[in-house]
């Protein structure tokens, strides 16, 4: 079985886990005001770390509940095991599974699952991106005045001036419109289907924006930080596009880089 077959079905099992668990009832922790944590969480994590270690022992882990364990080799394993927990916790049916394996500082492999529309998203660098096993394809929206786009805020959003609410604000006024949805790994999957023109995020972490990334990559799309430098699967903030639009979004954003 190739690696992306693996990576794909380790992805649906833990789906799997996250659609059992909302059926049976979720059980709510708060790591901050608004930041939550549930037990489902921890069992779709423990599942894929648990399967990535048996198959792949020689690589590092790096998961979003239990951190970073190191491997032997300079892979690493990048595994959001519920993205979208907000969502989730309310019953909104809007959340997915993110894995991505990454070598240095280079997203080689990816795989987002959506277990309510049982779609899943995968790509490998250089091999395109693919949905449900049919490639995919970035939007050919020429400007952010035809576009459909979204974008997300940061759990400190009442506290830092780097809430986004300014750039969401200038985007929304030239644009068809800027959804927030919750979940970014499955935000930048619809950009690499087409779905949405673009997706950008101020304050993510590896494991919301490695899978995702690379998605849009492999559909044809750019993909850089908000500032415009070049795509970190490491990185803490993304703008991606079908491309056409990327420059003139990025000066609606209008950041600097750090
Ligand atoms: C969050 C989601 C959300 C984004 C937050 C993330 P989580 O991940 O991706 O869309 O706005 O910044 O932290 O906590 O649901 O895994
Ligand atoms: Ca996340
Ligand atoms: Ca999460």
């Amino acid at each position: 079985m190739v690696e992306l077959d693996i990576v794909r079905e380790i992805a649906v099992g833990a789906g799997e886990i996250l659609l059992q668990k909302l059926e049976a009832g979720v059980a709510v922790e708060a790591k901050g005001a608004i930041d939550l944590v549930t037990d489902a969480d921890k069992a779709s994590e423990a599942f894929v770390v648990a399967e990535l270690r048996t198959r792949y022992p020689s690589h590092g882990i790096l998961a979003e509940e239990g951190g970073r364990s190191a491997g032997s080799s300079d892979f690493l394993w990048v595994v959001d095991p519920l993205d979208g927990t907000t969502n989730f916790a309310h019953g909104l049916p809007y959340f997915c599974v993110s894995i991505a394996l990454v070598k240095g500082t280079e997203a080689v492999l990816g795989v987002v699952y959506d277990p309510v529309r049982r779609e899943c998203f995968a790509a490998e660098k250089g091999s395109g991106a693919f949905l449900n096993g049919r490639r995919l394809a970035v939007s050919t929206t020429q400007a952010v005045q035809e576009s459909l786009l979204a974008a997300g805020f940061p759990y400190d959003i009442a506290t830092s001036e780097r809430n986004n609410l300014e750039p969401f604000a200038r985007v929304s006024r030239a644009s068809q419109g800027v959804r927030s949805l919750g979940a970014a790994a499955l935000d930048l999957c619809q950009v690499a289907a087409g779905r949405l023109d673009a997706f950008w995020e101020l304050a993510l972490q590896p494991w919301d924006l490695a899978a995702g990334g690379l998605m849009v990559l492999e559909a044809g799309g750019t993909v850089t930080s908000c500032a415009g430098e070049r795509f970190n699967p490491l990185g803490h903030d993304i703008c991606a596009s079908n491309g056409r639009i990327h420059g003139e979004l990025l000066a609606l954003i209008g950041l600097q880089p750090r």
